[in-house]
């Protein structure tokens, strides 16, 4: 399988001027990109940050995975750890989300920094191991600790889920949670809002 690369733009950016730049300059290095809600359908992007765990109906203000599949989007990001910090999602609201993700004909990109966030189903998902440490810190994860994780995750949601790695990615780094720790792919935040790094860590990772 090729290396799945995962843009999460979080909140950025705050024009539609500068997200149509930036995802003209990455659109074409073959990552997914997930840029906010209100930018997906001008961008036609392939991947969103989050979604709901309802079809339609009366909820206010929320985005459902048929809206998005309906849209052309083929990648979720569930359980972001700033979901769980800034806007309380648990793990029984997580899972209600996966399901509905999955109805829809989504793959939802689990992200999880323990072990206790693994659901019991893991079919079709894709995880994402995360380490809050490492998140917006600069401070990656060592090789050592992502690779033993990465194990034990593999062993708890089984072999054939892929697992990507999550937390101050770059493109120094990028390549050695690939090639020495065995991880599929990589989430990146901070990183994918600059072009250049952004499809280094592509080239790194896939070509290097
Ligand atoms: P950073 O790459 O900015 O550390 O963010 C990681 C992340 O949260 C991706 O979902």
């Amino acid at each position: 399988m090729k290396p799945l690369i995962v843009a999460n733009w979080k909140c950025n950016p705050t024009t539609l001027k500068e997200a149509k730049l930036l995802f003209s300059r990455v659109k074409k290095a073959g990552g997914i990109i997930c840029p906010p809600f209100v930018y997906l359908s001008v961008l036609r992007a392939n991947g969103a940050q989050d979604c709901f765990w309802e079809e339609k109906g009366a909820f206010t203000g929320e985005i459902s995975p048929l809206m998005l599949k309906n849209l052309g989007v083929k990648y979720v990001i569930i359980g972001h750890s700033e979901r769980r910090k800034y806007f309380k999602e648990t793990n029984e609201i997580i899972e209600k989300k996966l399901k509905a993700a999955l109805k829809a004909g989504l793959k939802p990109i689990l992200c999880i920094d323990k072990m206790s966030q693994i659901p019991k189903n893991t079919k079709g998902l894709i995880i994402a191991y995360e380490p809050l440490f490492a998140i917006g810190t600069g401070q990656a994860c060592s090789i050592q600790k992502a690779k033993r994780m990465r194990t034990a995750i593999k062993r708890a949601a089984g072999i054939t889920v892929p697992v990507l790695y999550g937390g101050s990615v770059n493109a120094q780094n990028a390549g050695e949670y690939v090639k020495l720790a065995g991880f599929q792919g990589l989430l990146v935040g901070g990183a994918s809002l600059k072009p250049r790094e952004f499809i280094d860590i592509i080239k790194n990772v896939c070509y290097g």
